[in-house]
């Protein structure tokens, strides 16, 4: 059973000054949702990967902030100890302004607790309006999935000294503006290391070492969803894939065998109605409904036809 006192913003600054790891998996769906919040999870995050792995698109950009919403609704249903965070997707948050109303309807509609923001220094005035009007925002820095057309692809990202420059930079401006946490995202595990070091707030490692002070994973992945080749960063703690195709394959066959459903996933119906139902199906009464029926099959049938079928 988990615990029930909500994971908050604070509660990730006391676990990284205890050197408590602080674990984050996606969930988008409420049962996923609530297997997670009994196994202890500290934070679920709804994040746009949904645009992949729940509707099967290429990438993250389709993903709309209604989409957000209504999937943070269904995980904060399940969640009354892990913190939930609602993932801003591409374009709801083009400026500070469109980023405040965004965020707050993350929070009062999908009952988010907190929202992540992609993005470096160029996000800075909208952490500082967010967290000044009492919304906790996750930064989000490294590659950041919803600028793949400008980075080029799903890359490494700081891997010359210049690079980590920029983005331990980025991380300290973050932190300023009152982020509460920050994703290090594809970051060679030395700079993340580094990274972690000089912030005061906790950073959340996705492929970026053991050096970050808690990890994050989309769901599907760690759970082996999908029967494709898992990335390097991913490690799987089952094969659900397998596990699916097996049941789904046994059920087809069950089904096709009549070996389901047996009379123990069956309902039934007293001895004494059953006789009466076969009663009242004597002297061929079906044959003489259907004929009523193609009588009126011309007319469309409304509530009149319909009643005088039945002779109301
Ligand atoms: O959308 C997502 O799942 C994410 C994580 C990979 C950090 O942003």
């Amino acid at each position: 059973m988990s615990p029930t006192k909500k994971v908050s913003p604070q509660s990730f600054l006391c676990m990284k000054e205890k050197g408590e790891k602080i674990s984050v998996l996606t969930a988008y769906d409420y049962l996923m949702a609530k297997v997670f919040e009994f196994s202890g999870i500290d934070a679920l995050l709804v994040g746009d990967s949904m645009g992949m792995v729940i509707y099967g698109k290429e990438n993250t950009l389709k993903v709309k902030l209604d989409d957000i919403i209504r999937h943070t609704t269904a995980v904060a249903k399940a969640a009354n100890h892990a913190m939930v965070i609602a993932d801003m997707p591409f374009m709801s948050f083009a400026t500070p302004e469109i980023a405040l109303l965004n965020a707050g309807r993350a929070l009062q509609e999908g009952d988010a607790d907190a929202v992540k923001i992609e993005g470096g220094r160029e996000r800075v005035e909208t952490v500082k309006l967010l967290v000044s009007n009492g919304i906790p925002v996750m930064a989000h820095i490294g590659l950041t999935p919803q600028y793949f057309h400008q980075l080029g692809g799903y890359r490494l990202q700081g891997k010359t000294a210049e690079a980590a420059k920029k983005l331990i930079e980025d991380a300290i401006l973050l932190e300023e503006a009152g982020a509460f946490s920050i994703v290090l995202e594809m970051v060679p595990w030395q700079i993340a290391r580094e990274i972690s070091r000089h912030l005061q707030i906790p950073t959340i490692g996705i492929g970026a070492g053991n050096g970050c002070d808690g990890q994050v994973l989309v769901a599907q992945d760690m759970l082996g969803f999908s029967n494709s080749k898992p990335y390097r960063f991913v490690k799987q703690y089952a094969h659900l894939w397998n596990i699916m195709l097996q049941a789904a394959e046994s059920y087809i066959h069950d089904v096709k065998t009549q070996n389901f459903p047996t009379l123990e996933h069956s309902f039934s119906i007293s001895e004494e109605e059953f006789h009466e139902f076969q009663h009242l199906l004597e002297n061929d009464q079906l044959i003489s409904f259907r004929k009523k029926i193609k009588k009126t099959k011309e007319s469309s049938l409304d509530t009149d036809t319909i009643g005088k079928i039945y002779g109301q």
